[in-house]
């Protein structure tokens, strides 16, 4: 392939383009990689360290984290090979200490033969401090919630463990969330997340809620020509510019 570069991964050649994170390259050539803070929306953290591969380099060999590791040159990976699989399960061995109720856990232990240590049993914890919510909060323009405290201390939430002011209600913390440690309550009119309450904005073509009458306040106020309000969900706008652009080629078509 022109452009590309080819890596041997597990003995097997993968043409790559340069530049590509080597995680995004082992999972389009249908390698399992486990991965918890990943999300292809966000930008990579580096923060669980499943994704830990075996790279070789010249006479070099090193672990590194795949979601992290640009790939420029050819290379020998190796996704299973007994440094790997040690190194998992010993990350997973102290996930499944603190997170034994996590099912996204439980099953990546069980994959790779972890089983809970009664030495390391802590207060079970339904974050897993991926900082996904985190990420995603900072990439819709709010910083919300952020970390507090160090260690085995470590939270995630909004400043002061207050309902935070700058939170929008848009959600978009809970829906990258792995293990469901957000809680959000809703009813036909109203979202409670992070103990504040928003007013649900609903289609009026679906009906469906799709956004907060506080997110479109601050949109309107950050965002330099974003419409003072919005009718209809991203759902249905796509459906109009589908049908939009399909009138138009056809009437184009002789
Ligand atoms: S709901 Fe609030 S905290 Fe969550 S991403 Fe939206 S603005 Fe941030
Ligand atoms: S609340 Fe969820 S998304 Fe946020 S750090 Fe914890 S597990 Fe990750
Ligand atoms: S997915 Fe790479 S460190 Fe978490």
């Amino acid at each position: 392939m022109k452009g590309s570069i080819v890596l041997r991964i597990n003995g097997a050649a993968v043409p790559a383009t340069p530049g590509a994170r080597l995680l995004d390259v082992l999972k389009g050539a249908g390698v399992f990689i486990p991965t918890l803070c990943d999300h292809p929306a966000l930008p990579p953290l580096g923060g669980c360290r499943l994704c830990l591969v075996e790279v070789e380099e010249g006479r070099r060999r090193r672990l590194v984290a795949s979601c992290l590791y640009p790939v420029e040159k050819p290379l020998e990976v190796l996704t299973e090979s007994p440094q790997v699989q040690a190194a998992r399960r010993y990350l997973l061995t102290l996930l499944l200490a603190r997170h034994p109720k996590v099912e996204a856990v439980a099953e990546l232990a069980a994959r790779y033969g972890v089983q809970a240590e009664a030495r390391l049993a802590a207060e079970p914890q339904e974050c897993i401090l991926c900082l996904r919510c985190v990420r995603a909060c900072a990439a819709e323009g709010n910083d919300a919630i952020g970390t507090a405290w160090r260690g085995r201390e470590k939270t995630v939430g909004p400043p002061f463990a207050e309902p935070p002011e700058a939170c929008v209600g848009c959600g978009a913390c809970a829906a990258v969330c792995p293990t469901g440690a957000i809680k959000v309550e809703e009813t036909a009119e109203r979202r409670r997340i992070w103990d504040r309450d928003f007013t649900l904005v609903r289609c009026e073509r679906c009906g469906r809620p799709f956004t907060t009458v506080e997110q479109l306040a601050w949109a309107a106020k950050e965002l330099p020509g974003a419409p003072p309000e919005a009718r209809f969900c991203p759902r249905c706008r796509r459906e109009d510019e589908a049908r939009l652009i399909g009138r138009t080629l056809g009437s184009a078509t002789p």
